[in-house]
């Protein structure tokens, strides 16, 4: 049993959640590149989810995340990522926003010039975000720095609480149940353009991280009943119970809203092949697709999230494993704050 579009929208209502972005995004056809990739190929710009320009998938999740945290009653907002997380952006202006406290603990991938902080890091305090920079110790890999980091903000939270102020802890990406609302809600727009508009599509690409969007989108399919295949390009290595994780979190979603429906492994597609050398490390493909959808359709996506995604697109409907004349939607979950971040991050583009 599946909902319809009205239902599922009722649902949703139901959630506690701050209105932050402009919805619906666009959904726009790339004229150009379908006549040269030769697939019917639309974009979803959540790019464009706002509050200024810098949106992305973020936005979405926040609605819920915020709406949440002030109905806990919440002061401060932790959060976490890279330095150049644009997350942590996105989290700095959403609490803002509501009157919260933005508190960020970034672990440094590439470490920022702290005379100099460039492209998200810039925004954070602009946004009025308390920021502690995690320097990454001698040996320690990325994921052991955000391991750490998540403990420090445990430990600032509990400090916080012993003065009696109470705060909402969002985890890295915003991949938890109520962020991964964000993205029900961005299928049920979909599928209400999709209605409004006649059209179908039989793939969907994204980018994919923390996984938040990916258990969103698979919940959202699985409770409309639709039968487009979902592929989810990393951006970085993911370990071996990514997928699991990535169902908890859809069928968490889906039994926050009382949805009877649910998501299994079967119904992910995650694919690795596409993060180059590493997470925030520039790839020869994706600087590839970034010049081509800037250069035949204007569109910027960005080297370490979209641009990587969009490159997936590619390669898999010029291998033929995307068959010509399919109906193929990317959605455009953002990033562009990176074309302003360090050197190493963004590559050789120009
Ligand atoms: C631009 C962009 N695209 C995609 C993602 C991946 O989204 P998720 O963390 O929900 O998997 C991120 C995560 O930060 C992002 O910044």
């Amino acid at each position: 049993m599946t909902v319809s579009i009205k239902e599922a929208v009722k649902m949703l209502e139901k959630m506690p959640r701050r209105p932050l972005g402009f919805f619906p995004t666009p959904l726009c056809r790339l004229d150009a590149l379908s006549e040269e990739l030769g697939v019917n190929l639309w974009i979803k710009r959540d790019d464009f989810t706002g509050s200024n320009l810098f949106g992305g998938n973020k936005t979405r999740k926040l609605e819920f995340l915020i709406g949440k945290a002030v109905d806990e009653g919440a002061e401060c907002v932790f959060t976490y990522g890279a330095t150049q997380s644009n997350h942590a952006m996105q989290t700095a202006w959403a609490a803002a926003k509501n009157g919260l406290k933005p508190i960020l603990y970034l672990a440094a991938v590439v470490p920022p010039d702290p005379e100099d902080f460039k492209a998200n890091l810039l925004l954070d305090g602009i946004f009025g975000a308390e920021i502690h920079v995690v320097d990454l110790e001698e040996g320690e890999s990325f994921a052991d720095a955000e391991r750490r980091s998540f403990r420090m903000g445990k430990e600032h939270i509990a400090s916080l609480e012993k003065e009696g102020v109470n705060s909402y802890d969002i985890p890295m990406g915003g991949a938890n149940v109520y962020g991964s609302l964000g993205y029900v809600n961005a299928m049920v727009e979909l599928a209400g353009q999709m209605e409004e508009q006649n059209l179908r599509f039989d793939h969907m690409y994204h980018s994919t991280g923390s996984g938040g969007t990916m258990a969103g989108l698979a919940a959202g399919k699985a409770l409309l009943g639709l039968d487009m295949q979902i592929h989810s390009i990393t951006a970085m290595e993911v370990d071996e119970r990514y997928a699991e994780r990535a169902v908890k979190l859809a069928n968490g979603a889906l039994e926050l809203i009382g949805a009877s429906e649910s998501v299994s492994e079967e119904d992910l597609i995650i694919d690795q092949n596409h993060y180059g050398p590493g997470y925030e490390c520039p790839s020869e493909e994706a600087t590839e697709a970034i010049k081509l959808l800037a250069r035949r359709e204007g569109i910027l996506v960005d080297p370490v999230y979209s641009g990587k995604a969009f490159a997936g697109l590619i390669s898999d409907v010029r291998s033929g494993r995307i068959p010509a004349g399919s109906d193929v939607l990317f959605l455009h979950t953002g990033g562009s704050t990176v074309f302003f971040a360090e050197k190493e991050i963004i590559g050789d583009l120009c």
